[in-house]
């Protein structure tokens, strides 16, 4: 079996990462909800089968994809197990194990995310269908009341719980705080979300310690410092990069081999953008790259539109994603080439 740290480096190798097919039902309703298409077992497999054979992006640009439970014991339309699609490309399959976050108790606007309980038992029935690795998403909203030192730490205290369970389980967890990009204009600054990023990475990393985690065989998956969605101020690019950059070095270790960023709801250029700004920056302890859902897939889903027809076209619009997002993780991307695209 292959060590964590080997599992790892392979999600994070060079000019590769992770597509994140794992949305829940809710979510997945709200991504088809943009093309008016029902939600059904047989819509959400065929979306995904789509994605799962655009044998160019899966071969050349992404190691690895998260996938819910369903999607990982589901099989293609002609009765090919999804997991046999992913042997052949090489590519790594990834469980989300969380259980979705909930209302945390006693407090004001903040949540704690929930699936701790008999995940021993999953991890070792996810292993065994040849996981690889699993993600667990903890959410830090920013309001004028959130995030409460209590909140930051009950969530990175779960993510640690997680983190060691994946690696008595040889499953390589990817650790995601996601510091949430949906606050009010007037909470939501670039140096709000920087301190509260800074914040939630210090308690997670210390949790992490205590919990006995082995960093070189993780992967985090952390947003980028950048203004609210809704906020109406402008940065640049190169002020996101550097800023996300001088927070991760602050807090996090040289030991963790990668980090694979979240979209969080930037558009597809910035997403792309951003990433080949901070490789650009060069002489970094860590591999950097993407862990995109709707930066890899709001193109090809609109392009498929549920319509069979549709899917050669769609799956030239997440190739081209997936190699943009490819060159950023080499620092090589130009905006020009999705203009020329
Ligand atoms: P987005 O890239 O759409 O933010 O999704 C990534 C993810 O996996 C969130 O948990």
């Amino acid at each position: 079996m292959a060590s964590l740290n080997a599992i790892a480096k392979k999600l994070v190798a060079s000019g590769k990462g992770i597509l994140a097919a794992d949305e829940s039902e809710g979510t997945i309703a709200k991504r088809f909800a943009l093309i008016g298409l029902p939600v059904t077992l047989e819509t959400r497999r065929d979306y995904r089968e789509m994605l799962f054979r655009s044998t160019e992006a899966m071969t050349d640009y992404i190691s690895g994809v998260i996938l819910t439970e369903e999607t990982l014991e589901q099989k293609a339309k002609d009765g090919t197990p999804f997991r046999e699609l992913f042997n052949a490309t090489d590519v790594i399959p990834g469980i989300k194990v969380d259980r979705g976050a909930l209302p945390m108790p006693g407090s004001k606007d903040e949540k704690i995310t929930e699936g701790l309980d008999g995940l021993r038992q999953r991890l070792a029935h996810y292993a065994k269908l040849g996981a690889g690795f699993a993600k667990w998403r903890g959410v830090i909203a920013i309001t004028s009341y959130a995030p409460s030192r209590n909140g930051i730490r009950a969530n990175a205290h779960a993510l640690a719980r997680y983190a060691m369970y994946c690696q008595e389980a040889g499953i390589v967890p990817v650790v995601e705080p996601e510091v949430l990009a949906d606050g009010e204009p007037g909470d939501h600054s670039i140096q709000r979300c920087e301190d509260v990023t800074g914040e939630t990475l210090e308690a997670v990393f210390k949790e992490l310690r205590l919990a006995g985690v082995d960093l070189s065989g993780m992967l985090l998956k952390p947003n980028m410092v950048t203004p609210g969605l809704r906020s109406r101020d402008r940065v640049s690019t190169e002020e996101v990069a550097q800023r996300t950059v001088e927070t991760l070095r602050r807090f996090v270790p040289a030991a963790v081999p990668g980090i694979a960023f979240l979209s969080g709801g930037q558009s597809d250029e910035e997403a792309t953008a951003h990433l080949s700004a901070m490789n650009q920056l060069g002489g970094l302890p860590w591999a950097l790259t993407f862990s995109y859902g709707r930066a890899l897939q709001t193109s090809a889903l609109v392009t498929w539109n549920g319509e069979d027809q549709n899917v050669k076209a769609a799956q030239k619009a997440f190739t081209h994603r997936a190699k943009m997002n490819a060159l950023a993780a080499l620092g090589q991307y130009k905006p020009e080439l999705d203009l020329a695209a």
